[in-house]
């Protein structure tokens, strides 16, 4: 994801505490802008689940079932993001000499590489199929997870928002990882709650994630390359990464609609496979209401970006934050752990000062990039309770890897959605984590 360790605003504990004002950094009164963006905003709203598809189309990446489970391990080193090695993720990635030599090395035990393993079935299963023809299913290889009920692969609420790009984005075939941006301008006559989103995922091929932030002002409706690190100015609404599902708030919270909102959608492009021609228009489904409800939501992360995985090596890291009484009475109603391709676990737990048990927030033991579920939460923090995030990863490569935004970089996130929204002024998304302290463990 797009977060980049040199633009850290120097925020301290004191820089929070000694906030003042309380300078909501979406709730301008910006007058409609010249025009609405890419955005339909069609109210009518006539099917009560438009546009609700599967947020990953399904149809063109059949596998059976079991060949699917195998290849979901491949993809810890040969998913579509993988660079410099090839991509196992679709049907067609199997010509004949690819083919032949996946059933040599899986014979041979030589593929798939430690640490990972497949289990006798998969590996009968993977076997069977690349020496019977290949046979289509209907399985994809970034099956969607459906953890909890408040994340579905379709939204059951009203989408009356939908945020689309004006223009198709054309991958370069030259480029691997390439950040692109667009922004959307919503006018509102009164305030609205967003309460449902989802991702209108347009290419799997090139989409390597895509995230939705609020900013204060317009941007570019045609999309254009952007820096990752931009988005520390904005507020984190929402992500995308394969095997990710929509998302519909509870009954307290929903993100607020003030005045115009601007939107801008960051999609991370990757073509480590050269394809030429590949255009993208992945957006999001948004579902709003009028009918208020007693919060305004946001996003936050914990975690941390201090760690340097070596080459050929496990490598874990531990980052505590401790509650300051200025985020005392957040309650965080989700979680979504995120680490790039050598990542191998993410725990994110709440140890109470209290005493009494440990609340997870994410606990994911077998992280695999292409299965990033959000969790469903319900809990409050409290002054003096720690935040504790555990990351450990396994690096199979000649050379080091550390903290970074781009695919070959790691990252060792648990991004929350909350309420209330804290307002000060030098709040961004990252302080829980720029407020933790890390060490190997
Ligand atoms: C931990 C990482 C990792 C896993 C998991 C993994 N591979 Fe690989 N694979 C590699 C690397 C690295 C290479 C590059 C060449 C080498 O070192 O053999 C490779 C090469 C290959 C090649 C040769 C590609 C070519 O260009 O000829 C095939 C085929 C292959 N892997 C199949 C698989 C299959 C099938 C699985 C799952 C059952 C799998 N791999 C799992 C890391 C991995």
């Amino acid at each position: 994801m797009p977060f980049i360790r040199a633009l850290w605003v120097p925020l301290t504990l004191t820089s929070l505490l000694i906030a003042t004002g309380c300078g909501s950094a979406s709730s301008t009164s910006t007058p409609p802008g010249p025009d609405g963006g890419g955005a339909t905003l069609d109210g009518g709203g006539t099917t009560p689940n438009g546009g609700g598809d599967a947020a990953v189309p399904l149809a063109s990446q059949g596998f059976p079932a079991a060949v699917a489970g195998a290849l979901t391990v491949c993809a810890n080193c040969h998913g579509p993001e993988s660079t410099g090695r090839v991509a196992l993720t679709v049907p067609g990635d199997f010509t004949e000499p690819m083919r032949a030599s996946a059933l040599q090395k899986v014979n041979a035990g030589t593929m798939p590489k430690a640490p990972f393993t497949l289990s006798a079935a998969q590996k009968t299963a993977l076997v069977d199929w690349l020496t019977s023809g290949m046979p289509p299913g209907d399985t994809q290889v970034f099956g969607p997870a459906s953890k909890t009920s408040l994340f579905t692969t379709t939204l059951s609420c009203n989408v009356d928002q939908k945020l689309r790009p004006q223009a198709a984005w054309t991958m370069p075939e030259d480029k691997s990882n390439e950040y692109v941006c667009y922004g959307v301008d919503i006018p509102v006559a009164s305030k609205r709650h967003l309460i449902g989103m989802g991702a209108k995922v347009d290419n799997i091929k090139i989409v390597h994630h895509v995230l939705l932030f609020q900013s204060d002002k317009s941007y570019s409706t045609t999309p254009v390359p952007c820096e990752p690190d931009e988005s520390m100015d904005w507020r984190m609404i929402y992500g995308w990464a394969p095997g990710g599902q929509s998302h519909e708030l509870p009954e307290a919270a929903g993100f607020p609609q003030e005045g115009t909102a601007h939107y801008v959608v960051q999609v991370h492009y990757n073509n480590a496979r050269g394809l030429v021609g590949e255009t993208d228009k992945t957006g999001f489904d948004l579902c709003t209401t009028d009918k208020l409800r007693a919060n305004d939501a946001d996003m936050a992360a914990f975690g941390g970006v201090d760690f340097n995985i070596p080459a050929r090596s496990t490598h874990s890291i531990q980052c505590d934050m401790a509650v300051p009484e200025v985020l005392s009475g957040l309650h965080i109603i989700a979680a979504f752990p995120h680490m790039h391709s050598v990542g191998a676990a993410i725990n994110t737990y709440v140890k109470r000062a209290a005493g009494g048990a440990n609340v997870t927030l994410a606990n994911e033991q077998r992280w695999n990039f292409n299965d990033q579920p959000w969790f469903a939460v319900d809990t409050v923090l409290h002054t003096n309770d720690t935040v504790h995030t555990e990351c450990t990863w396994a690096n199979p490569a000649t050379t080091a890897v550390a903290y970074g935004p781009y695919t070959e970089d790691e990252m060792c996130y648990t991004f929350v959605t909350y309420y209330p929204r804290i307002v000060l002024p030098n709040w961004v998304w990252a302080a829980p984590v720029k407020l933790s302290t890390c060490s190997e463990k």
